[in-house]
């Protein structure tokens, strides 16, 4: 049976080119992507290759690496890539050193618990919260001074529980915020500030780009652990918003992760094309996406250490590429970002994976995982590759008993995503290379990555919906239009 989508059955493809798993595979640093189970023939595979806007990759990418301005509606350039290495074209090397230097000495005091502090709460949302907290998630070592507690939305039963069990003379707070403007992260920043009381000045940082309201709100200068303007949210944990992270995997690993990212970006500087994990992915992106015409996106980590990775990306990607005008502010008459789901492995084959398997709709899916962890038990780490692989089988070649209600029509488009073990440079290789992934779909689709004007009406009627609503209690029947 073929699905809808699909011209040839992968199977087929399969049979009929015995070096199929090898030719649509691609080593990049230390990921493997693997997209021989989507519907492409090779000569489908070249001519998406030889997508117009891959072909002037090196022009876009010469363009962000240089500093010209890539977000034109903000005029800003988007030099994230600088918080992680230094960029010969830009004069910004300097002051980004100072601020690492002194954010990665924050941390390394608070990792080795000469600031007596046993507990950290971050506090930020987005992009100052995602990063940081899937890093952290996915490369602690259990040898930091400091717990790090995550505080994004606003859920005051799960505040207060927490800091009914924390000791405020023990207790730290990060404040980050680009912006130092988001309503939830200020609310929370101020209900810690009057639980620390006195200690808040000695004990509260704050990470943003914004260092007048960090001080306006209470904290002093030397509290701040600034950075540029130019860094979007989304791309921000490479910088201070990265302090609570670098606290607890340690200086030497976040460094790590930097130094990972930044031989991403020397990567995709270089040498921007299809032999690349970022053109390669954008590229898959792009085939899933305006040519299966699949309005999903599932990521699914089957090495549990990234089981947020599909909460980073579902930001990076819809945040980035959820536009509906190009850079000529005329209508996009195409598809744009895809709805990003995802979690971790082996759960969501207890919940979700039953629709993608049998259900008439057709959720593309890439498959995240390493062959070996040397701290998890080998039994665990091998059952969860065979069920990665597992799935991919069975989603790619389906199965037929002759019983429809057992049918698995099989097609279902899926990449892998591999690599051997897991560490903190390859964890920035990849993240870094999902950052270029996106930029090079925004090449690729002529619209702006790099700002968000979506999010901004939700906000403003939020404050409008606040002031209606008032102090007082609100009967359903009474709700304001
Ligand atoms: O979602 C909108 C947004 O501006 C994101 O881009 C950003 O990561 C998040 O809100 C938090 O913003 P800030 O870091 O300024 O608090």
């Amino acid at each position: 049976m073929l699905h809808k989508n699909n011209t040839v059955p992968v199977s087929e493809l399969f049979r009929a080119d015995p070096d199929r798993g090898r030719h649509f595979c691609l080593r990049d640093g230390p990921w493997c992507l693997d997209y021989s189970r989507l519907p492409l023939d090779r000569d489908g595979l070249a001519r998406l290759s030889a997508l117009p806007g891959a072909v002037n990759l090196t022009r876009s990418a010469g363009e962000l690496f240089s500093g010209r301005i890539v977000n034109p509606s903000e005029g800003r350039p988007a030099l994230h890539m600088a918080l992680r290495g230094k960029l010969p074209e830009v004069d910004v090397n300097e002051d980004v050193e100072q601020q690492r230097r002194r954010f990665l000495d924050a941390a390394g005091r608070l990792h080795a618990g000469q600031t007596g502090l046993t507990d950290l709460l971050h506090i930020g949302i987005g992009g100052s919260d995602l990063g940081p907290r899937l890093v952290t998630d996915a490369l602690d070592g259990d040898d930091s001074a400091v717990r790090v507690h995550w505080l994004s939305t606003l859920d005051s039963r799960r505040f207060d529980r927490l800091i009914r069990s924390l000791d405020p003379a023990r207790t730290g707070v990060v404040v980050a915020s680009k912006s130092f403007s988001t309503t939830e992260t200020l609310m929370q920043a101020q209900a810690v500030r009057n639980w620390l009381g006195g200690r808040f000045d000695d004990q509260a940082w704050a990470a943003t780009a914004r260092i007048d309201r960090a001080v306006e709100f209470g904290l002093d200068e030397d509290r701040v652990l600034a950075f540029p303007e130019w860094t979007g949210g989304r791309f921000s944990l490479w910088s201070s918003v990265g302090v609570s992270a670098a606290a607890r995997i340690g200086v030497g690993p976040f460094s790590d992760l930097l130094a990972g990212a930044a031989e991403a970006d020397r990567r995709f500087s270089q040498q921007p094309d299809a032999s690349s994990l970022s053109v390669m992915t954008a590229l898959i992106m792009h085939f899933l996406r305006r040519e299966l015409n699949l309005p999903t996106l599932g990521v699914i980590a089957y090495d549990p250490r990234l089981g947020l990775l599909s909460d980073f990306l579902q930001q990076l990607i819809m945040e980035s590429l959820g536009k509906g005008v190009d850079l000529a502010d005329q209508p996009v008459h195409a598809a744009t970002a895809p709805l990003v789901f995802g979690g971790r492995g082996t759960d969501l084959q207890h919940s979700i994976m039953q629709a993608l398997h049998q259900g008439p709709d057709s959720h593309p899916l890439i498959l995240v995982g390493s062959l070996e962890d040397r701290q998890a038990r080998p039994e665990w780490q091998r059952a969860q590759l065979a069920n990665l692989l597992g799935q991919a089988g069975a989603l790619t070649h389906g199965r037929d008993t002759g019983k429809a209600y057992q049918h698995l029509p099989g097609n279902r488009p899926v990449a892998l995503l591999l690599t051997q073990a897991l560490d903190a440079r390859g964890l920035g290789y990849l993240l870094a290379g999902f950052e270029h992934a996106v930029y090079a779909l925004s090449v690729f689709w002529n619209i702006n990555p790099f700002d968000q004007w979506g999010v901004e009406e939700g906000k403003r009627l939020a404050g409008e919906y606040e002031r209606l609503l008032g102090e007082k209690p609100v009967d359903i029947d009474e709700l304001p239009e």
